[in-house]
């Protein structure tokens, strides 16, 4: 327990409660869920779920009209799928089945919290370069270099939080080609899949032919605006998903029946929403990212999900005492780059799933409080 680190986006957000407590106004650039509230018809599909009587224990491994509509969208089998509580929970279960005790798991830093679900399967996270400069690709050199006989498995995140960044055609496809070679396998965790404001972004689905090797995680908190329902899955080779589904039977035995009523209805219902809440973001990406850049604060334009990772200015190495000083002295929480394994220090996360408002109030207090500070 001792080597599993505390979440430190929860560990801010708990700061910043404890401020707003004694009364301080908190700008909150530091929790990743859209401020959209989820689609009204979404809700109602849960509700008349409640309705019919649906408060019972479901099948472990997921309702099958849910299974069946997540098979469809990604052109797999109904076994291929465990609906979970959050995508969270799938990487959870994934790792439990894959990972025996020492296995070694490759993690492209910066990067979301993977490392502490890799300590409690038991598995080593390995951690593994990816520089702004080279817009976050992950280089397949770099991660062979990291291979040793212990290696098990690739994580890769694209859309990638914090970063933004996604990984281009050809660089998932090397990925592909090495793990494949290397016998390693890769978990795609493609949760911001729809939020993307520049281009596509690739699913290693497409790419890879069939599932063999392969773990595909997503969910709802995002798309749909749904994080407090707590609604995800996994789509893997049948023999791994029997694996997963053994953990989940183990653990929380099954989503509610409800929860997955309003998952179905949210996949088959009308999409609009998605795309209404993906220009707003863009909306507010644009201005964050030009307002940051007229600050010295350098990101990489995000091209998907909803987080601006801008490098800190000269003088600032540390991005855990930047993140407290912003907060405690103009009162905007943010998440440290040192979140994000060993390569995310040195910069800083600012979500944008927050109104333009909160985004302007943001950038005035930081040029203030950046002043106030010149030099470090
Ligand atoms: C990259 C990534 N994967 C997975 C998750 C977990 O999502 P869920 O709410 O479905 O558990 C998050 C949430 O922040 C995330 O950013």
């Amino acid at each position: 327990m001792r080597e599993i680190p505390p979440s430190s986006t929860l560990r801010v957000l708990s700061l910043a409660k404890r401020l707003e407590r004694e009364g301080r106004r908190i700008l909150h650039l530091e929790v990743g869920e859209p401020d959209f509230d989820t689609p009204e018809h979404v809700k109602r599909a849960a509700w008349e779920a409640l309705q019919r009587g649906m408060t019972k224990y479901t099948p472990s491994e997921g309702l099958p009209e849910l299974r069946e509509a997540v098979a469809e969208r990604v052109g797999a089998e109904r076994e291929n799928v465990l609906i979970t509580p959050g995508a969270k929970h799938a990487i959870f279960c994934a790792m439990e089945a894959i990972l025996d005790p020492g296995d070694e798991v490759i993690l492209p830093s910066p990067c979301w919290t993977y490392d502490g679900i890799v300590l409690s399967a038991g598995g080593k996270p390995v951690f593994l370069e990816t520089r702004m400069e080279e817009g976050f690709r992950v280089d397949p050199e770099r991660v062979e270099e990291k291979l040793t006989p212990r290696t098990r498995l690739l994580v890769l995140n694209s859309p990638c939080n914090p970063t933004g960044a996604v990984l281009e055609r050809e660089n998932l496809r090397a990925l592909l080609e090495l793990a494949r070679e290397r016998d390693l396998w890769i978990l795609t965790d493609e949760i911001y899949d729809r939020l993307v404001y520049e281009g596509e972004s690739p699913s290693l689905l497409s790419l890879s032919g069939s599932l063999e090797g392969i773990v595909y995680i997503n969910g709802f908190s995002k798309t749909y605006a749904m994080t407090g329902w707590r609604l995800g899955y996994a789509v893997a080779p049948r023999e791994l998903v029997a694996e997963m589904n053994k953990i989940q039977q183990a653990s929380t035995s099954c989503v509610p029946g409800f929860v997955q009523v309003a998952g179905l209805e949210a996949l088959r219902g009308p999409q609009d929403f998605v795309e209404r809440m993906r220009e707003e973001f863009r909306r507010r990406r644009d201005f964050l990212v030009r307002g940051l850049s007229s600050l010295g604060l350098r990101c990489l334009p995000p091209r998907g999900a909803f987080y601006a990772f801008p490098r800190l200015p000269e003088g600032w190495g540390d991005s855990t005492r930047f993140c407290e000083l912003l907060l405690e002295e103009a009162g905007i929480a943010s998440v440290p780059g040192a979140g994000f394994g060993p390569f995310g220090e040195g910069h800083v996360r600012f979500s944008f799933a927050c109104s333009l408002e909160v985004l302007r109030e943001t950038l005035e207090g930081l040029r203030g409080f950046l002043e106030a500070h010149r030099g470090g």
